[in-house]
């Protein structure tokens, strides 16, 4: 160990090389194994401070002593969202190449925040943003920049919208976004200046698509009481069922309407990749906005978000602001200083590790893991459909299909209290991990089905191992 007087913070070459290659071999070890563990445990507080709490240490310790313990003490205790048995929420079926490419972003501390310091990393960002806008449609002078997440994503997108569409007053001003958005859709609203009371939950039809019904005569009421409509929120893949929204539909709507028309495609966007996932996925180039999150169905490592917008300019209208202190980065016009074209300055390198997945797998490989994870719903919904006990509630879309355990025995309120039940058995055992929602009025369960990993004998005997929890509780 360095000596602990040493105030520079530094460890030898050989220490780092040691440190690394233990880090590396934690990390291949985890990826390696994965498939024969649990999908992960949740434990409680009490058993966890004492191995993960205590004072803040003053002495110096030897770093691969402090790493060794983690494995038992840390990362067993959390659920693996890239297990291929893990089916629940959202699942992060990230690949190890995104790894290394975190691991490159934050040794090399890259700073993404202006072309002055780092002019390298904003070309491989421009590199990246033009791959996703040419995947998605996105007419040329399309552009955008990667931030944390889907949540990101949507407040900057509606940042833009609300700039663009009612410049700095927000009194009286509408949403709509559809009873099946995501809760962050409301969240960032909320953060921009938008009443509650004038977030409207537009209602969806009998495939929880939003129904252009209702949309109109939202706006309609709105319109005659004088308030001032200015943007609708449509899906590309809801969270609970992977249904898409009437896209084409809506964007005629909005452009007819003078309406900013944001697509949140977090979930479902990159299925435009795979031949099933595009047919459903039309309109999506027609976005004023869009929401990706690499860090789901790109397979990316937390943290990977993505917007596209189809003016480029309006990003730098809504976020750019130049103080003193950075007029040295002001370069020439064709130099992107992505610090202005959201709301962070310093920013970390997110671009490369897809950048880097892309290069060392290719689209082709991508492609075909998405067209996968479509595919293992469907079996999913089959082995649903052939085993008693068991009913559909939406069938397989977008990789999520959805379903509740029903047995006869059971009178209505029993099933629905059934199926939370189920997860907190499912959890316990931990062979794989469903959760639940609730769909118009009623709990169902839920598989998402994104990691191309996941093979056909998992899910068989996925479906077999719920049902025998499912029986087991029903009769208890
Ligand atoms: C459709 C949709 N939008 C937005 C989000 C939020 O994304 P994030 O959790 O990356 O912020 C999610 C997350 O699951 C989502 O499914």
């Amino acid at each position: 160990m360095t000596d602990p007087s040493d105030d520079r913070l530094e460890l030898s070459a050989d220490e780092m090389r040691a440190l690394g290659r233990q880090v590396v071999d934690l990390l291949v070890d985890h990826f390696t194994s994965l498939q024969g563990q649990p999908v992960g445990r949740r434990a409680a507080r009490a058993d966890l401070e004492p191995m993960l709490g205590g004072p803040v240490p003053e002495d110096p310790s030897d770093p691969g002593a402090v790493i060794a313990p983690l494995k038992e003490q840390l990362f067993a205790n959390m659920l693996h969202v890239d297990h291929p048995r893990f089916f629940a929420f959202v699942p992060g079926p990230n690949n190890f190449v995104s790894v290394m490419g975190e691991a490159l972003a934050a040794g090399f501390n890259v700073f993404t925040g202006t072309w002055f310091a780092g002019s390298g990393p904003a070309q491989i960002e421009l590199t990246v943003i033009d791959w996703l806008r040419q995947i998605c449609g996105l007419p040329n002078g399309a552009g955008g920049l990667f931030v944390s997440g889907g949540s990101m994503a949507n407040l900057t997108g509606l940042a833009v919208g609300r700039q663009e569409k009612l410049g700095d007053d927000v009194a009286d001003a509408v949403a709509y976004i559809g009873d099946q958005c995501h809760s962050s859709v409301a969240r960032a609203l909320r953060v921009l200046g938008i009443k509650p009371e004038n977030i409207r939950a537009v209602g969806s039809d009998a495939d929880f698509r939003l129904s252009m019904d209702s949309l109109k005569s939202a706006l309609a009421e709105d319109r005659a009481a004088g308030r001032r409509p200015f943007c609708v929120v449509a899906n590309a893949g809801t969270t609970n069922t992977g249904a898409v929204d009437p896209l084409p539909q809506i964007a005629e709507f909005c452009r007819s309407e003078n309406l900013w028309f944001h697509i949140d495609g977090a979930y479902g966007a990159p299925a435009i990749l795979a031949e099933k996932g595009k047919a459903l996925l039309g309109g999506l180039e027609l976005a004023d906005s869009l929401s990706l999150d690499p860090h789901k169905w790109l397979f990316q490592s937390f943290e990977a978000g993505c917007v596209l917008v189809r003016d480029r300019a309006a990003l730098l209208r809504t976020f750019q602001v130049m103080p003193e202190y950075l007029r040295d980065t002001e370069g020439v016009s064709d130099e992107i200083n992505f610090g202005n074209y959201g709301v962070q300055l310093t920013r970390s390198f997110r671009a490369l590790k897809l950048w880097l997945s892309l290069r060392v797998f290719g689209l082709a490989s991508f492609r075909n893991a998405i067209a996968r994870g479509i595919e293992i719903a469907e079996v999913a919904q089959r082995e649903l459909e052939r085993t008693d006990g068991w009913e559909i509630v939406t069938p397989a879309r977008l990789a999520v299909v959805t379903f509740r355990f029903a047995p006869p025995s059971l009178s209505e309120s029993e099933v629905d209290f059934l199926q939370g039940g189920m997860v907190e058995a499912m959890l316990k055992d931990g062979y794989a991990l469903a959760t639940s929602t609730v769909l118009a009025g009623r709990p169902a369960l839920r598989l998402c089905t994104i990691n191309p990993r996941t093979t056909d004998e998992e899910i068989v005997e996925t479906v077999r191992w719920m049902t025998e929890i499912g029986n087991r509780l029903a009769t208890s």
